[in-house]
């Protein structure tokens, strides 16, 4: 026996159980990978691809046991060291666990919800805004966000519509990239670095009925050029992960679709991260009836390529554990899939510096991390220019600096839950900032105000209308605070009727007969259809969940020290009856352009949306003229550069968002109204004109013919730049052969 134990043998041995970090010499990290995977048994390998939510309570038995890869929502540092610590030094190859968690508008300072964010156009900013929730989670040691959600939507009454930069998929793929790069900053390795999370893969925003969970069936070019495309720009970008969707797409759950996952995923866009589950949604696959039992599951799941499964079943057992080395026992999954599955995870654990620096070093992370001061100014700039005003009949905003009182009226009006929005992480409550908050710090020096909550969110009970009346009859203006609850969207948060809940409307109606001039300022998750409100009240802020900085930006808006410049992301409808409703549609055989009735319309409603998609007014007016385009006709290579005049027409400072639009006139398959293809963020002093040029690139042209390729169609273009979809300067070229 004794002879059996060579040196070699028993340096092999030694080996396995040195912890992983003792091998100096290998320099690059796929080298690093082999040796590692080498050394690890199947057990070990699986534990990689297995993720344990906080709730479950893993034991640091598991861990030690190496049958843990990730935990998810651990909120404090001292637990996830002491988790590390047992990974790291108690498990036999010493492998760090990743801590993942939803950062998704900020940890501890709450950035405007990412539908609110959208309304900016501000790439930068956003993608500050990340750095910043990334900064602060890596403080806590978390280094994995669940986000960027890109999912586009056309259909508000999905709750999760809130998670997202809106419904188009040019604007989100700039969001989507935007929020990657925060995220993830120069480096993964850098401590303030987390890794970025592409989700919720793919069209989980199309799900039908706006219902949660629900099925989606679209087709391959809507796929392909709606849904797809922010996912690309994610994983370009560097997104180091992508998350595998709760849907079912076309009959084939977006978590067991080998279509999505892999062939489109990994073999068409290179992505080299890996996969993670939804919640359990592997496990579901059951549920969705393509699989019979779990071990199926797992099998569906894994070959389709789930490289790491969330939570797997809490009840009866993981999905992933139980049940991936009984499917390499039988033969069905070859170990060496497994590997390259583990290799994936590790590569993530690698750049992350996991290896390096496993645990949290909170006094050199304090360090390097941006003040308080500059964290909240950037919150409060995103949540300034998120703000988009909707109305403002005879110019009633900015208030006037003459006003001697103010009723603060509505149940969102001192509220400093809800306006965080649903996915608030870490928030301190002392620093949040309330509307009354903000218009008392703004005014109460000066002004009177009265404040009455009238009524809440939901519900039926009047018994402070009242009050409230009084409040506005001893006022000169009446500032009307109304929405929903945060719970109202998000997960799970899908409504089938999308006016202001309760009895806030009829509050509002009771209110206006007062005869005051009233500001209806709204926070939602979501386009609520607000046609009475929009018929009769004087303004009206659409001010979506903008974070701890909210009120203090709502002040600012009230008075004119920030001039409104967001715009929507989103259709507004007028009812739940036109959704789906979004501005690049199709056109049809019969448009409504004529009266008739053999036309694509409505008998009882116009088709035109309340709020259209880029809408947003401000405190002066921009006037766009001169729309000048280089190549009257150009070949389909050559670059065109566009451009226009846009001067500020009115009295104060403002910045338009300039949206350029095209359209294909006449092609191989039909082609969308009109589609984004770039916008500019634009400072103008009253009076003031500037040129702004924007170049349409190849790319740009790029559309899928009828037989699925991408192809720049020979033909012409419309061209159109404006302040709003359906507000532009018209001009057009032609592309030859
Ligand atoms: C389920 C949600 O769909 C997903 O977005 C989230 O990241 C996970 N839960 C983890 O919390």
């Amino acid at each position: 026996m004794l002879k059996l134990l060579t040196p070699l043998r028993i340096l092999l041995i030694f080996c396995l159980f040195i912890p992983y970090k003792s091998f100096p010499q290998e320099t690059n990290i796929e080298e690093k990978i082999t040796n590692l995977v080498s050394k690890m048994t199947l057990k070990e390998k699986v534990g990689q691809l297995s993720q344990f939510a906080a709730t479950m309570n893993p034991s640091l038995e598991m861990i030690k046991s190496g049958d843990v890869g990730s935990i998810l929502s651990i909120k404090d540092v001292n637990s996830i060291n002491r988790f590390q610590k047992t990974a790291v030094e108690q498990s036999r190859l010493g492998i760090p666990l990743i801590f993942g968690y939803d950062v998704i508008h900020g940890y501890k300072t709450t950035f405007p919800v990412p539908l609110a964010s959208a309304s900016s156009w501000d790439t930068s900013l956003i993608k500050e805004s990340a750095r910043i929730a990334a900064m602060e989670a890596s403080l806590e040691g978390i280094k994995w966000t669940f986000a960027p959600m890109v999912d586009i939507c056309r259909d508000p009454r999905w709750g999760r519509i809130v998670e997202g930069a809106g419904e188009d998929p040019f604007l989100g793929s700039a969001i989507g990239g935007a929020l990657v790069r925060g995220f993830q900053g120069d480096s993964l390795n850098d401590l303030l670095s987390l890794a970025a999370c592409s989700k919720h893969y793919v069209a989980y925003g199309a799900a039908e009925a706006g219902r949660e969970y629900n099925t989606t069936d679209i087709s391959e070019r809507t796929l392909r050029e709606i849904y797809l495309p922010p996912h690309n720009a994610a994983v370009d970008a560097g997104a180091a992960t992508v998350m595998s969707a709760f849907n079912s797409l076309n009959g084939i759950p977006a978590s067991a679709n080998y279509y999505t996952l892999t062939e489109i995923l990994r073999n068409e866009w290179g992505f080299n991260g890996f996969v993670v589950s939804d919640w359990n949604s592997v496990g579901q696959l059951v549920n969705h009836c393509v699989a019979a039992d779990k071990i199926e599951a797992a099998f569906k799941g894994f070959t389709a390529g789930v490289d790491m499964d969330m939570i797997g079943d809490t009840v009866e057992g993981d999905i992933y554990p139980l049940n991936l080395p009984l499917l390499v026992e039988e033969g069905k999954i070859p170990v060496s899939r497994i590997d390259e599955s583990v290799r994936r995870i590790l590569r993530i654990k690698f750049k992350l510096g996991l290896f390096d620096h496993p645990y949290t070093d909170t006094v050199k992370i304090k360090s390097l991390m941006f003040s308080q001061e500059k964290r909240d100014s950037t919150a409060l700039k995103l949540a300034e220019e998120s703000i988009v005003l909707m109305k403002n009949n005879s110019g009633i905003l900015p208030l006037s600096k003459e006003l001697k009182s103010i009723a603060v009226i509505g149940p969102l009006s001192d509220d400093k839950a809800n306006l965080l929005g649903p996915w608030a992480v870490m928030t301190e409550s002392g620093r949040v900032i309330s509307v009354l908050n903000g218009i008392n710090e703004k005014f109460s020096s000066t002004i009177k105000i009265n404040y009455a909550k009238g009524c809440d969110i939901e519900g039926d009970d009047t018994s402070g209308f009242g009050e409230a009346v009084q409040a506005a009859v001893n006022s000169e203006v009446v500032i009307f605070v109304a929405g929903e609850s945060s719970s109202m969207s998000g997960e799970a948060g899908s409504r089938t009727n999308l006016n202001l809940p309760g009895v806030q409307e009829l509050l509002l109606k009771r209110i206006y007969s007062t005869g005051k001039p009233v500001v209806l300022v709204l926070m939602n998750g979501r386009p609520l259809t607000i046609n009475w409100e929009n018929e009769n009240i004087n303004a009206i802020l659409e001010c979506w969940f903008l974070g701890d900085q909210s009120g203090k930006a709502i002040a600012n808006i009230l008075t004119g020290d920030y001039n409104p410049s967001g715009k929507l992301t989103i259709t507004f409808p007028r009812s739940v009856g036109q959704i789906p409703i979004y501005y690049n549609h199709l056109n049809t055989g019969r448009p409504a352009i004529e009266p008739g009735r053999y036309i694509s319309k409505y008998l009882d409603s116009p088709n035109s949306p309340l709020f259209p998609f880029g809408f947003g007014l401000s405190y002066t007016t921009f006037k766009f003229e001169n729309l000048n385009i280089q190549k009257q006709k150009q070949g389909k290579q050559d670059i065109n550069v566009v451009s226009v005049q846009i001067t500020n027409s009115g009295t104060v400072p403002g910045t338009e968002i300039a949206q350029l639009y095209l359209h294909k006139i006449s092609s191989n398959v039909s082609r969308p109204v009109k589609e984004l293809k770039g916008f500019r963020r634009i400072f103008l002093n009253p009076g003031e004109t500037k040129k702004v040029y924007f170049s349409i690139t190849p790319d740009l042209l790029e559309s899928y013919n009828s037989d699925m390729i991408k192809t720049i169609e020979p033909g012409k273009y419309d061209v159109m730049i404006g302040g709003s979809s359906e507000d532009v300067v018209n001009g057009s070229f032609e592309i030859v052969n």
